[in-house]
């Protein structure tokens, strides 16, 4: 939600900062801008992605080696030229870009508008410029100290960098609620929003926490507290490398994220998982293990398909270690005074480890004494270090914005963490764990079969490209992959689609049902099979188009349904595993044929970093 970027050192700012913006652009693709300071301080910013502003500066170089940029996910005003960060001073002294939301934006303006302050566009962040620069003319602080002051008159949250044309030395940049690292380099430094802009040039960054201001030079870093003391930082090691980042030959990242799955699954149980006892070691867990186990309930919250991940985890925890499970949406929870006991334990899913309305989540249990712990695909991230103890999933990056290859390395992580819990509680016996052991080690096979029969996903979804409705329909555990498969849909092809559980269609949904209307039947050969079988001929009854993903033998199905599409057998509480990547190729392919931007799908982003 929102890019930042910031350089300092030597080389050309402006090609620092378009590559950084560039890797950046799935946090938001609304418009684009950098200010550089080279004796003057210079702004060019444009409405639309990355690449529009790009071609504006290869024909009109920007030259220096001091710079801000941004990606913008429009929240105050419109996605156009005026509202694109960079914001400068009336004075045209400083720039600043900013990532969040300023929540008392409103009351500030109208106290800068009846002191004479004047405003060009319509977002909060013109707000914060002018309130930075009524500090400092009131006050005739230096630039530094009036950030601080004014950011202590902010309610909302921010990621902030400026920089001066008074000090060509000198990028400023502060944080609270939405993400900042500083890659070191030599004599050089960096700032992102997250490690991709980053990587490339140095893997060696500190993260700031909220509340910090950083004062950066070529010489060197100062980062402050609120309160002005000076902080000793840690360096930390980014994990991640360029080739992760980057496209590999694919068209998408989507593409190249759903082919990865197979690899992206076996490093979520590297060293995790064992065919003997204890079968599952999750390290980071290893010391809460037992208060976990103790826990009489467990809350997971999450947004989008991590609350999807998180609800297979509600099936799998529930069955393999008996302990009862609510999945939340973390919006909801933080709003609705959840009643904690004592003996609850909460547990959050994030991919980017970044999404506000997870984080808060995070704080509001904490806030009541409850343990919190993650799971988080990114290293380093907030919800990673707020947390009590957690689990990364090592998936590698994932840049495009409809999640995959987290989902599945999550529902991995719920498994191993569900029968690590399991064994301690003496729910299974040492069979079973074995058992579902040995078909957790399999998956990553059994997907590169699926993966391999992509082309005939193709297929159906060529005949399918220009239906406006799809229905998803799944039971147990296979309920969520539905709700998945849908929101994959709706995500990038723009297509509605609604998932439910099967049975609940009798209840409404097959209203919808004629001969327009793809159905997609997750129908495993499993304890619900034969109901589900019954609800595929109430909607063939109906002329539906049923297209149904199954490891059943070839039988009824085929001559039952207009498309079958097989996938290999596994215990049913990890059929999600498999029966999700039918769901993800029949998104990517249809949102291809209908010529969507698969990787930036309009008016999403990756990363939600505000409320
Ligand atoms: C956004 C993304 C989704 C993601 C959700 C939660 O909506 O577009 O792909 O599932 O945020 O993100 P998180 O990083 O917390 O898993």
């Amino acid at each position: 939600m929102c890019g930042i970027v910031g350089y300092i050192g030597e080389r050309e700012a402006a090609d620092v900062l378009i590559n950084g913006l560039t890797r950046l652009e799935y946090r938001g693709y609304d418009s684009a801008g950098v200010a550089i300071v080279n004796g003057s301080l210079e702004v060019r910013k444009k409405k639309g992605k990355v690449k529009t502003l790009s071609n504006d500066l290869a024909g009109n170089v920007l030259r220096g080696k001091l710079g801000i940029g941004h990606t913008r996910w429009a929240t105050h005003g419109p996605p156009n030229d005026i509202n694109a960060h960079p914001h400068t001073a009336s004075d045209g002294s400083f720039a600043l870009v900013h990532n969040g939301i300023i929540e008392n934006y409103t009351s500030l303006k109208e106290r800068l508008t009846n002191q004479g302050y004047t405003f060009s566009t319509q977002t909060d962040t013109e707000v914060l410029v002018r309130l930075i620069e009524d500090v400092r003319n009131s006050t005739g602080l230096s630039l530094g100290k009036a950030i601080r002051q004014a950011l202590s008159q902010v309610q909302g949250t921010y990621g902030i960098a400026v920089v001066s044309n008074d000090d060509p030395d000198m990028l400023i940049a502060a944080r609270k609620g939405s993400p900042l690292i500083l890659g070191i380099g030599d004599g050089e430094y960096f700032l992102g929003s997250d490690a991709a802009p980053i990587i490339e040039y140095t893997r060696k960054v500190v993260y700031l926490n909220d509340g910090e201001l950083i004062i950066v030079r070529r010489s060197g870093f100062t980062v402050y507290t609120v309160d002005n003391i000076a902080l000793d930082k840690a360096i930390h090691e980014l994990e991640w490398d360029l080739e992760q980042i980057e496209k590999g030959g694919y068209d998408h990242f989507m593409l190249k994220e759903i082919m990865e799955q197979p690899a992206s699954i076996q490093n979520a149980m590297r060293g995790r998982l064992f065919k003997k006892a204890p079968y599952v070691v999750l390290g980071g867990l290893f010391d809460v293990i037992d208060k976990l186990k103790d826990a009489d309930r467990i809350i997971i919250c999450a947004c989008g398909t991590s609350w999807h991940a998180a609800l297979v985890g509600e099936y799998m925890i529930e069955a393999l270690a008996r302990i009862p499970v609510e999945v939340e949406y973390a919006s909801e929870f933080r709003y609705r005074n959840p009643i904690l006991r004592k003996n609850a334990a909460v547990l959050v899913i994030s991919q980017s480890g970044e999404t506000a309305d997870t984080l808060a989540a995070v704080k509001e249990a904490q806030s009541q004494g409850i343990p919190v712990y993650g799971i988080c695909n990114t290293v380093g991230s907030t919800i990673a270090r707020e947390t009590d103890a957690g689990v990364y999933l090592h998936a590698g990056p994932e840049i495009g914005v409809a999640s995959t290859k987290a989902f599945t390395a999550q529902v991995t992580v719920l498994a191993q963490l569900a029968l690590m819990l399991s064994n301690r509680r003496n729910v299974l016996t040492d069979k079973e764990l074995k058992n579902y052991t040995k078909h957790l080690l399999a998956i990553p096979g059994q997907i590169q079969q699926v993966l391999d029969g992509a082309e005939s996903i193709l297929k159906i979804a060529e005949i399918y490209r220009y239906a406006n409705n799809f229905l998803y329909l799944g039971r147990g555990p296979n309920f969520p992959v539905a709700l998945e498969g849908a929101l994959k849909l709706k995500e990038i092809s723009y297509v509605h689609a609604e998932g439910y559980p099967a049975a609940e269609m009798k209840h409404g949904p097959i209203a919808l049902i004629d001969r327009f209307m793809p159905v997609v039947f997750i129908a495993m050969n499993d304890s619900s099979y034969d109901k589900v079988v019954s609800n595929i001929e109430e909607v063939v009854a109906r002329d539906g188009n049923v297209i149904a993903v199954t490891d059943a033998p070839v039988g009824h199905l085929d001559t039952l349904c207009q498309h079958v599409i097989r996938i290999p057998t596994t215990t049913e509480l990890f059929t999600p595993l498999l029966s999700v990547i039918p769901m993800q190729l029949i998104s990517y392919y249809i949102a291809v044929l209908r010529g969507c931007h698969v990787d930036q799908p309009r008016n999403l982003a990756k990363s939600v970093t505000v409320e």
